[in-house]
This record gives C-alpha cells, structure tokens and sequence, in this order.
C-alpha cells in the first residue's frame, strides 16, 4: 500500500444467496482524490461502497482503509472505526426526526469525551459553514430536502473523518438544489483536500470528480 492511499479494496466479492453483486474488484483511493462510481441502477454501486466502508463484509477479499485492515475485525471494532474515521452521506438524508438539526450533527459526539457545550459549539459551527445558521433549532420534518442534507453533510464532518462516503448524495433533490450540495461538496475536495468516494448514476454529477470509476454487473469495467 503506498502510503498517499487512503482506501484499498483488493479482489472483493459479495454474494447474497445466489447472488453475486460485487464481482473480484480492486480499487485504490488515494488521500486528498475525489472519486467518483457511476453505473446502471442494480450493478452494486451501494454495495461496492459498504463493503469498503466496513458497512458490509465482503464474502471475498480484503479492505484497507486509513493504514487498518478492517476486513477482519468484529462488528464492535468496525463501529468504532466508522465512527472516528469515516463520514456518511445518504440520499435520503437518515436524519433523526425527533432531533433538532444541531442535535442530529452533535449525535456522533456522544460517545467521546466531551462537555456538552464543546458538542454544541463544534455542531453549531458547522451548521453555520453549511450557511443552516438559522435553522440550527429545527426539526428534520420542517426542513427542506436541500437543507437536510446540508445537516446531513455536517453530521458527516463532526469527528473530522479522513474520508466521506457518498451514496447519491443529491438522488432526492432538484436539480439546482443537487448542484447546490454538489458545489458544498467539491468545495470540501478543493479547498479542504477532504478525500470522499461518491456513488451517483448521473454522469453529469460524476464529470466533476477528479476519477471516474465505472461499473456494470458488479464489476468495475474503467
Ligand atoms: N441485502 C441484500 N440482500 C440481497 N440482495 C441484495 C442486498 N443488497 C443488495 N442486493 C442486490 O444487489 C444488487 C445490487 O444492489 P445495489 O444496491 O448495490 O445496486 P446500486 O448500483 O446501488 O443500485 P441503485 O443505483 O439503484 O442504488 C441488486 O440486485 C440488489 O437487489
Ligand atoms: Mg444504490
């Protein structure tokens, strides 16, 4: 592993039942790059980025990521993992209803040692460079899609992950929305060298990415 490699998936396959999803794929994600993985609906873009962000054990190969071979270890040990170094964000947001936003992004912090003021202030800070700095009390319910997944994009920041996962990030927003949240997140690359794999199907969303990683029928084919 070179050491500038933030993330190694190396010949891993999943099978569910009969089924293989993910078909002997090796990829590299080195520090500070964006990539991106397109494909058809169904070819394992979902499962490709939860086996290689320890979501998902792979009935084959090996997963290197952050200098740690995760392939092996509990469920304990990869709870923990994700929590201090890696970032999530979903398509549909997975935002606690009954949380306000500031809470929603404080919530990764609970488990670590900390004064309830330091969460808040860390959580408020970065609902505030996600300009959500008038919507901090808010309920998930009374925000906009948009707006959710900026709390979502800061939920996903909290622990200063040296990685953020992606899955459709924008899949539920309209289209100057989505590019709202996409300019959030190459600004994140670019400016704060944050490393992310982005899963997306729209190939306009995919060309802004520094590399581009095709897949169909659970095997990368560029
Ligand atoms: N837990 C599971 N059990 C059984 N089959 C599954 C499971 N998860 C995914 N699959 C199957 O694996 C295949 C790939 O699914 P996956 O969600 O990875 O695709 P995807 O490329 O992310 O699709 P989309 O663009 O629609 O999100 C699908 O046929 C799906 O039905
Ligand atoms: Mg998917």
């Amino acid at each position: 592993m070179n050491n500038a490699d933030i993330l190694m998936g190396t010949n891993l396959s999943k099978r569910f039942d009969n089924l293989e999803v993910v078909k002997d794929v090796s990829l590299t994600v080195k520090e500070g790059e964006f990539v991106s993985l397109v494909g058809k609906s169904g070819c394992g873009k979902t499962t490709l980025l939860s086996l290689l962000s320890g979501l998902e054990k792979p009935t084959k190969g090996k997963v290197i990521l952050n200098n740690k071979d995760i392939t092996g270890a509990s469920e304990d040990e990869l709870a923990l993992f994700r929590r201090d170094h890696v970032g999530f964000i979903f398509q549909s947001f997975n935002l606690i209803p009954t949380l306000s936003a500031w809470e929603n992004v404080a919530l990764p912090l609970f488990p670590i040692k900390m004064t309830g003021e330091q969460r808040s202030r860390r959580a408020h800070d970065l609902l505030n460079q996600m300009e959500m700095g008038h919507r901090i009390e808010h309920l998930p319910g009374a925000l906009s899609g948009g707006e959710k997944q900026r709390v979502a994009i800061a939920r996903a920041l909290i622990n200063n992950p040296k990685i953020v996962f992606a899955d459709e990030p924008t899949g539920n927003l309209d289209s100057v929305t989505g590019e709202a949240i996409m300019a959030i997140l190459n600004e994140l690359h670019k400016k704060k060298g944050m490393t992310m794999l982005m899963v997306t199907h729209a190939e306009e969303l995919a060309a802004s990415a520094d590399r581009v990683i095709r897949m169909k029928d659970g095997e990368v084919i560029a």
